[in-house]
């Protein structure tokens, strides 16, 4: 029988392996492993030490290089999708819309998917629809330039229909590392489509919008999508509706609410 430390160095030796492996498959555009599985594949416990830390201040260097190596960043993550065809609708966009706005925003708006200007000019949120979330955006005090903006999917729908599941599957971990390469500290998802998705549920959006919901331990927002602001009407119900859910964001951001009141 093995001694406990042979067989220790042993286990350490398979996890670095396989630590080493996985990355180079990531790095070579594999998708399907991220981040956070990294992590929890082969336990901190296992990787290789070179040199254990010996004082609190070499704990806390090794700690922040950690950090800093584990920050995976938007540039390297749209690298990874490269020219992606991993679902169907890689054959019929123009362009990929990956995301825009601040690396470090404190708030990201999630969208449903790409419409047909978007898919012309590779920005989410630049036809009416973002008309109307700039306009959102600027009554909440705050700057297209200032907020991250994405959507569930990165590539246009045919006829704008909602993306399906399969779609949304092959997509997801790419949103899910760019949330938590932006980690804001708050996000906010317009629309069924993108509340549904992120929160992994059917519940409609008039049950879910209001109050915060968890996703990956960040405070999530659903309220209504934009282009349902544009049929209803920015007097309407739901476009107070709307207002009453991002004051409960500027109030969670500790930023200051601009006094809006509703026309009778
Ligand atoms: N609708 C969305 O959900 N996203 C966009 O980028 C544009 C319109």
């Amino acid at each position: 029988m093995k001694s406990y430390s042979t067989r220790h160095s042993i286990q350490t030796h398979l996890a670095a392996s396989l630590t080493a492996y996985l990355e180079d498959l990531q790095e070579s555009g594999l998708d399907g492993i991220p981040p956070e599985l990294m992590s929890t594949t082969v336990p901190d416990t296992m990787r290789q030490q070179t040199s254990a830390p010996k004082t609190d201040r070499d704990r806390t260097i090794n700690a922040q290089q950690n950090v800093a190596e584990s920050h995976e960043t938007l540039e390297q993550i749209r690298k990874n999708l490269g020219p992606c065809q991993r679902c169907k609708l890689g054959v019929t966009r123009k362009n990929l819309v990956f995301g825009v706005g601040n690396p470090r925003a404190r708030l990201v708006f999630v969208g449903e998917g790409p419409g047909a200007d978007e898919d012309t000019q590779g920005e989410p949120f630049v036809g009416d629809a973002g008309k109307m979330l700039n306009r959102i955006i600027t009554a909440m005090g705050l700057k297209r330039e200032d907020v991250y903006i994405c959507n569930v999917v990165k590539c246009r729908p045919p006829q704008n229909r909602p993306p399906e599941s399969d779609e949304i599957s092959a997509c997801s971990p790419f949103l899910l590392r760019q949330l938590q390469s932006v980690r804001p500290e708050v996000i906010v998802a317009l629309g069924t489509s993108a509340a549904q998705a992120l929160l992994q549920t059917k519940t409609p959006i008039s049950k879910m919008r209001g109050k915060f919901h968890d996703f990956h331990g960040m405070p999530l927002m659903p309220t209504y999508h934009p282009s349902y602001l544009l049929r209803t009407g920015g007097n309407s119900d739901s476009f107070w509706s709307v207002w009453d859910d991002m004051v409960q964001v500027l109030q969670f951001l500790k930023l200051p609410v601009p006094d809006k009141s509703r026309k009778k």
